[in-house]
């Protein structure tokens, strides 16, 4: 997720860029810039790092007070945090500048393409290659260039241009990442989110996927990206600007959990083949000759992290056949861990930063291990000193709580599995193909089941005077029972424990007692009956029992007290919706007992010491 601002009338465009961007760095912060059009000449000045070290470098009072610009703050999925690869990106000419927000998937082959033609470039970014494009594709007016652009460009984008040639007029365009239209009175907006013109006007365009707004002081006009008008209704937004920033939302953490479809759709986009067939892992750098050596992988990771390990193991033995260990990183480290040349660490950090996760990182290199990062911060530590990274695209990632990036780690950990199993070939092609469009389709599983929010709410309102919480579940939904505990105690402040379903007797079960919730996950289908059977265990010691199976099981409900029903799909792709509801129902817990759900008590989103 990237921040864009832009602004055309009477204020310098210094003052709303900047300001606008301010309120927008929680989509991305690793760099940001500002470009406008004055005396017939396109001005561009960036800064890698906070929106803080761009201000500063705006010193020259006189800079960037044209009525005419657009900024942008990033979060960066191609091409490290730098100067060279902050937005905005002009063409080799300097007469076009561009802001991006999204991915473009085609821009390898369009940049050769256009490398071919002569063209120069001066980032490792996907969206420069948009800023020659429209040299490219000059009409003489940018309206017409910017359809032309569009016919070219796959992915998800919203783009906001400006050309010297006419320094009255933005043009934005979008297909899947947000962008709104702010109209003013002899001045207009245009931003990646609300936020950052609610200080200008209430009065907003939100441009629809396919749609692009041409933008002026004086008007604004909105077509489909084929050139056709569109009428567009004005909204009216009546948030304040805090809750703004979390998209009308009334916490991140719930902003983040709804955010869960689309970022595992961007954690997808691009790593599986068009066919569907084959994942594609080229970013790794690996040999098949480096792949196929492999004959052991160590997971090391914290917290949710270490959780996400937990299935990326099942998935790594069951696929690629290689043994897994997953390790707590403060424990590992200190553990003298049985390493040989043929081991692949493996760390999963969101932040990227996480102090034994990158202790572990460093040993392990200077072992001369292979070290990979699974990370959601591409300018971080980790990302820098692994020898190959794989991000996880869920933009930035605010509460405290992690939700979002859990999922798109586990959408990592799935395609590093199956791809490891298509090299070493250890997986067939029809199951590989089937696991693929199973994990295609969980985006808008992920949808479906976040309808359950209202009944889990309900629950969490139930049992908010809860003093013990267990989950339990087998195999994958021990994995997840962990995740959900963790979930429930972390925000909640309830003590909650996950258990391994099967080993509730051997103690455990003297703590239920009459009424005491029961969370019990139900996807593995194989483990069914066994997991049946321990539910019966705890209903017979009248605990309260919330059941998670796949919707059409009629069985479930017969032995516990409510369930929830999770979208048909394949039980070894079922944790990536199975944990949405234990998000949801941690965070309802959370609100109902009136604790800060974003900033929870004594804990840091990163733990950058020992
Ligand atoms: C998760 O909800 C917690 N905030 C915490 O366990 C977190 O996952 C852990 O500190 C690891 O953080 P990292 O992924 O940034 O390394």
């Amino acid at each position: 997720m990237c921040g864009i601002v832009g602004y055309v009338g009477p204020r310098p465009v210094r003052d709303v860029v900047i300001e606008g961007l301010s309120r927008l760095e929680y989509r991305g912060y690793d760099s940001a810039g500002i470009a406008s059009v004055e005396d017939g000449a396109i001005h561009v000045e960036k800064a890698v790092g906070r929106l803080s070290n761009l201000v500063d470098r705006l010193s020259d009072e006189g800079a960037f007070s044209g009525h005419i610009g657009i900024g942008h703050t990033r979060w960066a999925t191609h091409g490290r945090p730098s100067d060279d690869n902050a937005h905005p990106h002009r063409d080799c000419r300097g007469r076009f500048a561009i802001v991006h927000n999204g991915i473009v998937e085609n821009y390898l082959q369009l940049r050769e393409d256009l490398l071919a033609k002569g063209h120069r470039f001066t980032s490792e970014t996907d969206t420069e290659v948009v800023a020659h494009l429209m040299e490219e594709l000059d009409t003489g007016d940018l309206f017409t260039t910017m359809m032309a652009v569009a016919r070219q460009i796959r992915g998800a984008y919203a783009l906001v241009a400006m050309s010297a040639e006419d320094p009255n007029t933005l043009v934005a365009l979008r297909k899947s990442s947000p962008l709104v239209v702010g109209l003013g009175t002899g001045e207009n907006f245009v931003a990646s989110d609300i936020p950052a013109i609610l200080e200008y006007t209430r009065d907003v365009y939100v441009l629809d996927d396919g749609q692009m707004a041409v933008v002026t002081r004086d008007g604004v006009q909105c077509f489909t990206l084929e050139g056709q008008p569109v009428a567009k209704d004005v909204l009216h937004v009546a948030w304040d600007p805090v809750a703004a920033e979390r998209g009308g939302y009334d916490h991140f953490m719930l902003k983040e959990i709804h955010e869960q479809p689309k970022a595992i759709r961007d954690t997808l986009s691009g790593r599986i083949s068009p066919d569907g067939t084959r994942v594609v892992l080229d970013e790794l750098g690996w040999s098949t000759e480096f792949i196929q050596s492999i004959d052991r992988i160590h997971i090391v990771a914290c917290g949710t992290s270490w959780h996400a390990g937990l299935v990326g193991k099942a998935v790594m033995e069951r696929f690629a056949q290689i043994p897994v260990n997953v390790e707590v990183a403060s424990e590992y480290r200190y553990s003298h861990p049985l390493q040989t040349d043929h081991t692949l660490v493996v760390v999963i950090t969101q932040s990227g930063e996480t102090a034994d996760t990158l202790a572990a990182l460093r040993d392990s290199k200077a072992r001369g291990r292979r070290v990979l990062a699974i990370t959601n911060v591409i300018g971080s530590s980790a990302a820098r000193e692994a020898d190959a990274v794989l991000l996880t695209l869920a933009g930035p990632e605010i509460a405290v709580a992690s939700t979002k990036a859990y999922t798109t780690q586990l959408v990592a950990l799935y395609l590093l599995g199956l791809y490891l199993a298509q090299v070493r070939g250890t997986v067939d092609d029809q199951t590989l193909q089937e696991v693929l469009s199973a994990l295609v389709s969980l985006p808008q599983a992920a949808e479906q089941v976040l309808d359950a929010a209202p009944r889990i709410e309900q629950f969490a309102l139930d049992y908010q005077d809860a003093r013990d919480c267990f989950f339990i579940g087998r195999g994958l939904d021990y994995a997840l029972s962990l995740e959900g505990a963790l979930k429930l105690k972390e925000i909640s402040y309830i003590h909650a424990e996950a258990y391994a379903a099967g080993e509730l007797k051997h103690g455990t079960l003297a703590l239920i007692t009459e009424g005491v919730p029961v969370i019990a996950l139900a996807t593995q289908t194989h483990l069914y009956e066994k997991t049946l059977s321990n539910i019966k265990e705890v209903k017979a010691r009248d605990a309260f029992v919330l059941g998670l199976t796949f919707a059409g099981d009629d069985e479930l409900q017969k032995s516990v007290d409510e369930v929830i029903y999770l979208p048909q799909t394949m039980p070894v792709v079922a944790p990536i919706v199975t944990v949405i509801p234990l998000q949801l129902l941690a965070y309802y817990a959370a609100v109902v007992r009136g604790n800060d759900v974003d900033k929870p008590r004594n804990l840091a989103k990163s733990v950058t010491v020992e």
